[in-house]
């Protein structure tokens, strides 16, 4: 598989042409396409924060004692309700340390387990996410067990999802014996088991949520995939009984500027597609989603979150390097507030909030964009294989093309989203 051509294309955009952000999601696409191709078989793949005084940290007996603590004083505990997760910082803590590691966890994939193959650098691994107004609860796997106590917790999407998935099942099942847990790795289908607790934790493989012709075997060519945009039910029929549901998708819309999209029953075989812009195929596939799960889903069962989109950080322009190499030898987060690059689309974004707006049943957005958008130091970069294997040495050698600036090192940065997950739980 060469990238050559296509990645190279991103050190010199064409400027004046085009807007910039069209593009750059034309360039990045191609980046993200190879990543993703990358993921074989073999490896399946309200908020305005007021601040209130009532609830406080720690009470103050004397103006002095609130003047000593003022710092700690105005940060109430986290409320979903209260707090946003959007503004805050990263704060750097060498004593923090990961609930695992990628040798203490069995079910990590390669993909992600950055120190096995050969990172060096690890200070990634003791940033806390901090809200401005709020503290966080850290992660607690005692009390994550108890929460899904005789439930069933689902993970579906992407490779990005499966991150999550696979953070979320490391952070806890380390509290397990041996004998009282399991693990079942299918295509499209995992479930880990904590017996003890009657819960599972599961993934299911659905990059689009909807069903495409990509979705098993996987087409490397994105002019011949195929969306069918109405289509959903050969995914969701595994979906039913799930307590908890968390969905995603994002990354694998972002192929090119127009997708192919069908619609039912094709008479006319894989003929009868039309070509949509983006953003249009993406609303209608997200509004297929948000049908199906109003009318199988019954809100006072079953509870459904969606992890809003994770950001790649293929171009080091965005954080004012002219002469990086995407996010390879990052080893700091962006510091600068609000730093938002063009790895996130704002108008991909909008739509998955105004489709959830309208929807009947609820939905927790676990809004990972804005903390996530900080992290370049995190992500897999050279550590991580591609076809199955390990990148050789001549490939790390060569970060432009073989560099993964989409998915994260674990532990890492999925952690943060699921201890946000678990606060909302
Ligand atoms: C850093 O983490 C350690 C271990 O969890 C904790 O005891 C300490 O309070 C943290 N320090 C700061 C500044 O948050
Ligand atoms: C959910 O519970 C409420 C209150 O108990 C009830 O009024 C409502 O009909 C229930 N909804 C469904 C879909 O069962
Ligand atoms: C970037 O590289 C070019 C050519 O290698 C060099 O001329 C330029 O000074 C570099 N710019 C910065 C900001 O390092
Ligand atoms: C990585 O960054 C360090 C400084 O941050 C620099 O000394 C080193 O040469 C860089 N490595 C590569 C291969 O660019
Ligand atoms: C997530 O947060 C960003 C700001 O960081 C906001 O622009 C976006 O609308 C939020 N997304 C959703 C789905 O609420």
């Amino acid at each position: 598989m060469s990238l050559a051509p296509s990645s190279s294309a991103t050190m010199k955009p064409s400027k004046g042409k085009l807007p910039l952000s069209i593009v750059m999601i034309a360039i990045c696409s191609f980046v993200i396409l190879a990543l993703l191709y990358t993921d074989t078989s073999r490896s399946f793949f309200k908020q305005s924060c007021s601040r209130r005084t009532a609830v406080r940290k720690s009470k103050a007996k004397t103006a002095e004692d609130y003047l000593k603590n003022s710092a700690i004083d105005d940060r109430f505990e986290f409320d979903p309700e209260e707090c946003s997760v959007n503004t805050g910082k990263w704060v750097f803590n060498k004593t923090l340390k990961p609930l695992y590691t990628d040798r203490s966890c069995p079910y990590l994939d390669r993909q992600v387990s950055c120190v096995k193959n050969g990172r060096k650098d690890l200070d990634y691994r003791h940033w806390e996410w901090q809200p401005e107004d709020c503290t966080l609860p850290r992660f607690n796997p005692e009390l994550a067990l108890k929460k899904l106590r005789g439930k069933r917790l689902l993970f579906v999407g992407d490779s990005l999802q499966r991150g999550q998935w696979q953070s979320f099942v490391c952070l806890v099942e380390w509290i397990i014996p041996q004998d009282k847990k399991s693990m079942k790795r299918g295509r499209s289908h995992s479930v880990f088991r904590a017996k003890e607790y009657d819960a599972t934790i599961e993934f299911y493989w659905a990059p689009f949520l909807i069903e495409s012709n990509t979705d098993q075997k996987i087409i490397a060519d994105p002019k011949k995939r195929i969306m069918k945009v109405d289509s959903i039910e050969g995914h969701a029929k595994h979906w039913g009984g799930a307590d908890i549901l968390v969905f995603n998708t994002y990354v694998w819309w972002m192929s090119g500027l127009r997708l192919k999209a069908l619609w039912g029953s094709f008479p006319n075989g894989e003929e009868g597609y039309e070509e949509l812009d983006t953003p249009v195929a993406y609303r209608m596939g997200l509004r297929t989603w948000a049908n199906w799960i109003d009318s199988n889903i019954n809100p006072n069962k079953t509870r459904v979150f969606f992890t809003t989109m994770s950001p790649a950080h293929t171009r080091s322009e965005d954080w004012g390097k002219i002469n990086g190499t995407k996010c390879f030898n990052e080893t700091k987060p962006i510091l600068k507030k609000r730093h938002w690059g063009t790895g996130s689309n704002k108008g991909m974004m909008s739509v998955v909030a105004s489709i959830g707006k309208r929807m009947k049943v609820p939905v927790t957005f676990i809004n990972i964009t804005q903390l996530s958008e900080y992290r370049i130091d995190a992500h897999s970069s050279i550590y991580t294989e591609t076809g199955g294997k390990l990148l050789t040495e001549e490939q790390k050698a060569d970060p432009l093309h073989h560099a993964d600036c989409i998915h994260w090192c674990l532990p890492g940065v999925p952690d943060t989203w699921n201890q946000i997950f678990l606060a909302y739980l």
